[in-house]
């Protein structure tokens, strides 16, 4: 089969298209025909295969009863060697951005694909669209609160902005001066769009959520808190209060690998709803897959970027 693979560490332009066997499903695994995978940071960080994907089963491991051949389904599998870092039921995987994988078939992680989500938008919501669940469910906010959403235009912020909105809050969203990024910002719920400068930032906000500036780097975001406010956070290095220069407001960081904030059930059912909704930024053929990881880490990304298998 043909896959998108780096053979070395080093930049995504080193990535290639290369012929590789099909994985095959050991106990508890699947075998999945990938329909589309999308570029996640983490991916180009660690280069050895694409974490979000939307495909069918197309083999079945021992013991798997859950899911059957010609199932659609949809999920994030991480790449085996970040085992340590995955929940007690890890999706691990083979690598998305293929024209097979095999993943885990016991996982939260991975889902049924309802026919209302469409497998570009599935793969482009699996990672991102989850961690916006977790960490809206986890913000709980109430209509009208002032929520501050730094680093809106990206995946996670993209998935984040409509439900936030659905919340009823006032959402004051980051997003650079590229072309329409602002009118597609407040298109998915902002109310009002600011710079990324921390001199733009507003005060007396509600609930600041951060999901792009490093975990370290949040002290003027937490400066725009009320007191008694809340901070969420999803980014390493995972923010401590100390690192704030506040202990008058709430820190949470969020990181829901064993999904007991959101599931790819609840990703599947709120996609399907159109309450999560994917902005894909552009769409890639499978040969075009290194191209796709390029612009990610070269170009600016509204949204997700999806290779379409
Ligand atoms: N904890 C979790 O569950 C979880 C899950 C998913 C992702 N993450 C992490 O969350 C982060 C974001 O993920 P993502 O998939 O949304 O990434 P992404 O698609 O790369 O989005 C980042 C967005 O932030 C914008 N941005 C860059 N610098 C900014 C600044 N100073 N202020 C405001 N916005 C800025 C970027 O715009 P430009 O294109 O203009 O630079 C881009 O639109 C990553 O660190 C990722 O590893 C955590």
């Amino acid at each position: 089969m043909k896959a998108v693979v780096a053979t070395d560490y080093g930049l995504p332009e080193q990535y290639e298209v290369a012929e590789v066997p099909v994985p095959r499903p050991g106990p508890g695994q699947m075998q999945v025909r990938i329909a589309a995978a999308s570029v996640n940071p983490a991916d180009v960080k660690l280069p050895s295969g694409e974490f979000d994907f939307a495909g069918t089963v197309t083999d079945l491991g021992e013991g798997v009863n859950s899911y059957a051949v010609g199932d659609e389904v949809f999920g994030t599998a991480v790449p085996r060697v970040l085992r340590a870092m995955a929940g007690t039921r890890p999706s691990l995987g083979t690598g998305a951005m293929a024209e097979y994988a095999v993943v885990e078939a016991d996982t939260p992680l991975i889902a049924h694909r309802p026919a209302a989500l469409a497998a570009p938008d599935a793969a482009a919501l699996a990672t991102a669209g989850q961690a916006a669940l977790a960490t809206a469910r986890a913000a709980n906010v109430r209509p009208g609160e002032r929520v501050l959403l730094v680093g809106a235009t990206g995946g996670v912020g993209t998935a984040l902005l409509p439900l936030l909105a659905a919340a009823q809050a006032h959402v004051i969203a980051t997003a650079s001066d590229a072309d329409g990024d602002a009118e597609t910002v407040r298109t998915l719920g902002a109310a009002d769009v600011i710079e990324y400068q921390e001199s733009d930032y507003p005060a007396d906000v509600d609930v600041a959520i951060n999901v792009v500036l490093p975990g370290d780097r949040l002290s003027a975001v937490a400066k725009a808190l009320r007191p008694g406010g809340r901070l969420l956070t999803i980014t390493f290095p995972i923010t401590t209060p100390d690192m704030l220069g506040r202990d008058d407001v709430e820190l949470r960081f969020i990181l829901d690998m064993d999904a007991e904030l959101a599931s790819m059930h609840d990703v599947a059912e709120a996609g399907a709803r159109g309450e999560l909704r994917a902005t894909i930024a552009r769409r890639y053929s499978l040969d075009e897959g290194p191209q796709a990881c390029a612009d990610f880490v070269r170009r600016h990304t509204l949204g997700k970027r999806v290779v379409v298998v």
